[in-house]
């Protein structure tokens, strides 16, 4: 007979990253391995999550894991995406589930919670969370993260306060349309920008300033990309590349993409963002090269290079306005989209 669960549970989901990190000495907290130690040994070695059995619960909520990949966020995939997806999907439909925790690495961290924010339709919270220095270290910052991050996941203010998918470092909860890696060593290394954060966790305890509607919509792009229902099935998104406009940039770049394209006959290049600079400026040469890419196909949209800020004034006719979105966000929501409307 199949044992019915009751007890309320919260998911962790592993992926790799520095918090899975391990380095030849505890003092070495830039040239270690990240993706080294299992998520539920991360687990493990959090004496605050141990119950009374020995199992690893909290705040009453017993702890899956599951080990969905182990890699070094740079390497992250769309198989990967494709994975963690149907694992979100399958859990979150899981009445006794309160919420998704998923260990991250740092450096395409913002991207993951993009695309799952984009794709994803939950009431409750998806968490993800990382560290900045490996498990190894003399003082790890993930247990903590990873606490609070859990403290986010059975947040019990679903409709009222927190849901849907958002990012925990540092004590601090960030928005995924928001949120982006701003600082390659402090501890508290992302920033929600000019929307500002979500809100806090504080010994355990949400303070939250506000909330993030499930699916909210890019200024300007459509995001009911729940609508691509075969996201599980597909061999590939769209491919898009992000062009740099730069001093001196030439366009050479995209003129190659372009040659490349025309001899390709898998995944051709469907689309391109330009990182401009300052309020949405190309060069002349780099301009002209996209003009051609957009006269042969390609789409191309337009975003800043700016840490911060959206671009202001006229709608650009041109290219695409990529809503606000940063360059790796804005080719996320352009592969999504261009998917859409295949
Ligand atoms: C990674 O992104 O997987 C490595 C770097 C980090 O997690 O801080």
């Amino acid at each position: 007979m199949i044992k019915q669960t009751t007890a309320k549970q919260i998911i962790v989901l592993g992926t790799g990253g520095t918090i899975a990190g391990k380095s030849a000495s505890a003092t070495d907290n830039v040239d270690y391995k990240a993706s080294e130690v299992g998520v539920e040994t991360l687990l493990a070695a959090i004496p605050a999550l141990a119950d009374s059995n020995g199992k690893a619960s909290y705040a009453g909520c017993e702890l899956v894991c599951e080990q969905v990949a182990q890699v070094d966020s740079k390497d992250m995939t769309f198989e990967i995406w494709q994975v963690l997806l149907a694992r979100c999907t399958h859990w979150l439909a899981q009445p006794q589930v309160q919420g998704i925790v998923i260990t991250h690495g740092t450096d395409t961290l913002e991207e993951t919670a993009f695309f799952l924010h984009s794709v994803l339709e939950t009431n409750k919270p998806v968490v993800l969370t990382c560290a900045m220095r490996p498990s190894t270290a003399v003082a790890p910052d993930g247990p903590q993260n990873l606490l609070d991050a859990l403290a986010a996941a059975s947040s019990e203010q679903i409709n009222t306060g927190l849901s849907g998918v958002v990012v925990v470092c540092a004590s601090t909860i960030h928005s995924a349309v928001d949120v982006q890696k701003v600082h390659n060593y402090r501890l508290d290394a992302f920033s929600s920008g000019d929307a500002g954060v979500l809100g806090y966790v504080k010994e355990g305890k949400l303070v939250i300033y506000r909330n993030l509607e499930v699916n909210m919509p890019v200024a300007g792009i459509n995001t009911a990309y729940s609508a691509i229902n075969n996201i599980a099935i597909l061999k590939q998104l769209p491919r898009v590349e992000i062009v740099l406009n730069h001093s001196g940039a030439t366009g050479d770049m995209v003129l190659d993409l372009l040659a490349q394209r025309s001899v390709a006959s898998v995944n051709k290049l469907a689309g391109i963002v330009v990182a401009a600079t300052g309020n949405g400026t190309i060069s002349q040469a780099l301009e002209r090269a996209l003009q051609s890419a957009e006269a042969a196909g390609v789409v191309v949209w337009r975003s800043s290079r700016c840490a911060f800020g959206t671009l202001v004034g006229k709608a650009d006719v041109q290219f695409g306005d990529s809503g606000g979105l940063t360059p790796v966000k804005a080719r996320i929501a352009l592969t999504l989209q261009l998917e859409l409307l295949k």
